[in-house]
């Protein structure tokens, strides 16, 4: 296997950046291939924990090459940040250890303060964004006036168009959204100084990670948000602005199918999901409120209370579909530790009938009934198993009925957040 994806399955944050560091142990290359500083990536090694939200969580072994893919949207003040964050926890930055493609949109302060004034004019219906200004900057790159990274590398392309943008922008930001008017000098000069930062880092990702490949490097792809967060195939409108599932690897890097072998789904062991947007097996009371507090539910990006909820198949079978999965990494098995009972939704009544996809409409989803199959919890606490054999039958007979129900193996199981708090038990 050369190169192979780690996918979120459900509504993101599911472990990607705990796993993702795990298995790149064995990878030359890690790859983002979507999404922006939006996404929250939390990795732990021995009593250190480090928060990534733009550079791939490659970053913590020495020799590995990380890439932001053309798919990404970049913000340069917050990747400076989270690289001079990553100095301060002994973890150096360089050009030799990180590439960022000449493709990749840049993220500008008018998409920042887009995002909060278009919340705003939602009013109750707002998507509950993560405020980083990822929707409006994908909206200017198919609208194609964004800026990218090429051209931020051009002074005088990036002065032109800096200017026009800023002219529209500012037009819509005050006369429609009734904000303030941001100021093209100071924007102008902030940015060629981070061009100039920028710089040694600058490459073209597709020939770079097509080359890797073809020499026999083993290259990971890492997924931000998750599968129900995909622009095309998730909850929409309360999505993300990206495709976040497999098939936005080739896109948002540069390469063709055929160089990709495994897609490995991580799956928290039940489910959650921050920001607004259905969910069928919520669980508003207080088993909500207990696995909230035992796992710890709480945005890395934005702080916020993850709402939690049942594990729902429909939704792992959904993105075993659409993603190609090939194998999970179930996640979090030892937060459901101590419950008495714990329930499992196997398919939605809909209309009098049983169905086991997501509906595309969100009427026709508020109108699923979660079905539920009731398993036997174990009180055993299994942070410290290191092999299958060491769970409780309990929680092998829960796994089992994911791979049964999705007809997809389990490769991994993560019983803690730390790298050494994952047992493999089977093939990705
Ligand atoms: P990501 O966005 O998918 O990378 O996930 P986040 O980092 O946002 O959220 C997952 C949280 O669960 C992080 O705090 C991880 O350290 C933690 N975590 C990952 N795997 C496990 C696990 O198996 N058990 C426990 N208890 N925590 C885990
Ligand atoms: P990781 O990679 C969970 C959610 C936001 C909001 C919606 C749109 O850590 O799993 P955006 O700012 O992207 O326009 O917000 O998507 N969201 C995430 N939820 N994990 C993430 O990333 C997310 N990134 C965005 O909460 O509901
Ligand atoms: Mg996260």
């Amino acid at each position: 296997m050369s190169a192979f994806i780690v996918v979120g399955a459900q509504w993101g944050d599911e472990g990607k950046g705990k796993m993702t560091d795990y298995l790149a142990e064995d990878a030359d290359v890690v790859v983002r291939y979507q999404g922006g500083n939006n996404a929250g990536h939390t990795v732990e090694v021995g009593d250190k924990q480090y928060k990534l939200h733009l550079i791939p969580s490659g970053v913590l072994y020495e020799n590995k090459l990380n890439v932001i893919g053309n798919g990404l949207v970049v913000d340069p003040k917050a990747l400076f940040e989270e690289m001079d964050y990553l100095k301060g926890l002994g973890v150096d930055i360089t050009p030799e250890k990180l590439i960022v493609s000449d493709r990749a949109q840049v993220i500008m302060p008018y998409h920042k303060v887009l995002d909060a004034l278009k919340e705003k004019a939602r009013g109750k219906n707002d998507i509950g964004t993560t405020g980083k200004g990822i929707g409006p900057s994908y909206t200017d790159k198919f609208e194609r006036c964004g800026i990218r990274v090429c051209d931020l590398m051009h002074k005088d392309v990036f002065k032109t168009k800096l200017m026009e943008n800023i002219e529209m922008k500012n037009a819509y930001i005050t006369k429609v959204l009734d904000g303030e008017e941001l100021n093209f000098d100071e924007i102008y000069a902030q940015y060629l100084d981070y061009a100039e930062r920028l710089r040694p880092f600058v490459k073209d990702v597709s020939v770079r990670v097509y080359d890797e490949i073809k020499a026999g490097k083993k290259v990971l792809f890492e997924g931000a948000q998750g599968m129900l967060l995909d622009i095309d195939h998730g909850t929409y409108p309360y999505v993300t602005s990206s495709n976040t599932t497999s098939g936005g690897v080739c896109s948002g890097v540069g390469i063709g199918p055929n160089m990709i072998q495994n897609a490995v789904g991580i799956a928290k062991a039940y489910t959650t999901r921050v920001g607004k947007g259905p969910f069928p097996t919520e669980l508003n009371d207080e088993t909500g409120e207990w696995i909230r507090t035992k796992g710890h539910e709480y945005g890395v990006t934005t702080g916020r209370s993850r709402r939690c909820g049942w594990l729902d198949l429909v939704i792992l079978k959904t993105t075993a579909r659409v993603c190609g999965l090939t194998s999970f990494a179930v996640t979090k098995i030892d937060t459901l530790a101590g419950l008495e009972k714990i329930k499992v939704c196997v398919g939605y009544k809909f209309n009098n009938e049983v169905i086991d996809y997501f509906p595309a409409s969100l009427e026709d989803l508020a109108l699923c009934e979660p079905i539920y199959e009731e398993f036997e919890g174990w009180e055993e606490k299994i942070e410290d198993a290191r092999s299958y054999d060491e769970l409780p039958e309990n929680a092998k007979k829960y796994l089992k009925r994911i791979e049964e129900f999705t007809g997809v193996k389990i490769a991994i199981v993560s019983v803690g957040p730390k790298r050494d708090q994952t047992m493999m038990v089977g093939e990705i």
